[in-house]
């Protein structure tokens, strides 16, 4: 070796040995909503990451804000703005693909499923959903059901009310309750979980097949089933609290609680709320059912992360992605979350008796996409349709609202 070339190879070597060091000392930028109450979960995952890679320094970004209300505008300012985290959290189906994929902002992770064995591992209805243009566009770390209702079983109890089966019967047993001196059988939070609410009275009532109709464009919004199902919720919403725009969704579940309300629809985030933050056990502490009309019907979403283009730690991020996606991710994630692994393997012995019934369930039910948690419906809708539940509320015109919801539609493209 001449001397020229000695040096050379000198270069080169201090220069591997930089980016070497570098990735081992690297960073990772994870970007979601869940801090506060939401958080254990996420840490738990954190933690696990941090056991494989221990010279990482995590930034564990949040925005708090159910639903990731706040976090998504936040997200695109930077996602426009050139700078994105490393790996954000987004729902599973058109939220991610009809807003990031379709803006051609995201890495396709098909090679990743095939090298990590995830082709196999999750149900392959759950990968369609994460599937577009021939690529994979996230990685789902949960399944979360958003049909379900929380009661407080001692409470039912002393007012002498069972579990409504119908919204009809809802409505009834709302009348009986009020009677009982009860003020708001039902609470509700502010406008997500109405849209939530709004997502479980109509699916409730066109039933599965017509919630899947009303989102491929074979029935309008304007369809009188679904202009009666309005009329329906806002029935129901004459049972809740007057305070709702005021409450986020764990302050909602804590007046099922301390008994101030009879009833509340929310995703299974609250039995993580319940179980890893009030420390109540499944059963007595809280109880649970299908929102009326959906004992068959899961209303699924998962939540997903995804790799953008121009991550600053690529590497890092996908070995974050790696982590999630795993078994032991998943299991260390899941008990506390109330969601069930994503993955079709999990452990369920690691799980409650709430998830263990919802895991019986995902396997035994007809399953729909959720709108307001991004399944079934681009953000562009779900965002808007905040709007029109609002106007709703104010003055109950349904089929005012009807129109409106179809309008969006046709804008969002998904009816004619
Ligand atoms: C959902 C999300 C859940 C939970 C919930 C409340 O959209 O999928 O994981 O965080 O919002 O914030």
């Amino acid at each position: 070796m001449s001397k020229v070339q000695f040096k050379k190879a000198l270069l080169v070597a201090a220069a591997l040995a930089v980016t070497t060091s570098a990735a081992a000392a690297g960073k990772l930028e994870i970007f979601s909503w869940w801090s506060g109450d939401e958080g254990p979960a996420l840490e738990a995952l954190v933690k696990l990451y941090k056991q494989k890679y221990p010279a990482v320094a995590v930034d564990n970004a949040t925005v708090s804000g159910g639903a990731g209300t706040n976090a998504k505008a936040v997200l695109k300012t930077r996602m426009l703005g050139g700078t994105p985290p490393d790996s954000f959290q987004a729902h599973a189906g058109q939220e991610l693909i009809g807003t990031w994929v379709v803006a051609n902002r995201m890495e396709d992770l098909s090679a990743l499923f095939k090298s990590e064995g995830w082709d196999k591992a999750f149900p392959k209805d759950l990968t369609a959903l994460i599937s577009s243009k021939g690529g994979i566009w996230s990685v789902p770390v949960n399944v979360h059901r958003s049909n379900v209702m929380w009661y407080n079983p001692a409470k039912l109890k002393q007012w002498g009310v069972t579990v409504p089966k119908t919204w009809p019967e809802f409505i009834t047993t709302c009348a009986t309750l009020k009677r009982k001196g009860v003020a708001a059988p039902l609470v509700m939070g502010e406008n997500w979980t109405q849209q939530h609410l709004w997502e479980s009275v109509m699916i409730g009532t066109l039933g599965a097949q017509g919630w899947q109709d009303l989102f491929s464009g074979k029935i309008k919004f304007t369809d009188p089933r679904v202009v009666g199902a309005f009329t329906t919720y806002g029935k129901v919403m004459d049972c809740a609290n007057k305070d709702a725009s005021g409450l986020s969704w764990q302050q909602a579940s804590d007046r099922i609680v301390d008994g101030t309300s009879a009833f509340n629809i929310m995703g299974d985030w609250a039995a993580g709320y319940f179980t890893t933050t009030k420390k109540l056990a499944p059963g007595t502490g809280f109880g649970w059912a299908t929102s009326p009309g959906t004992s068959k019907v899961f209303v699924m979403l998962a939540d997903s992360f995804g790799l953008p283009k121009g991550a600053k730690n690529r590497a890092e991020a996908t070995n974050w992605l790696k982590v999630l996606g795993s078994k032991a991710g998943q299991d260390a994630f899941n008990p506390l979350k109330g969601s069930i692994a994503a993955r079709i393997d999990s452990d369920l012995s690691k799980y409650n008796t709430y998830s263990k019934s919802a895991a019986t369930d995902w396997k035994n039910s007809k399953i729909v996409g959720s709108m307001v948690h991004g399944a079934v419906a681009p953000e562009s809708f779900t965002s808007a349709f905040g709007a029109i539940i609002d106007q709703f509320a104010a003055t109950k015109n349904s089929a005012g609202a009807a129109a409106a919801a179809q309008q969006l539609a046709v804008k969002a493209g998904f009816s004619k």
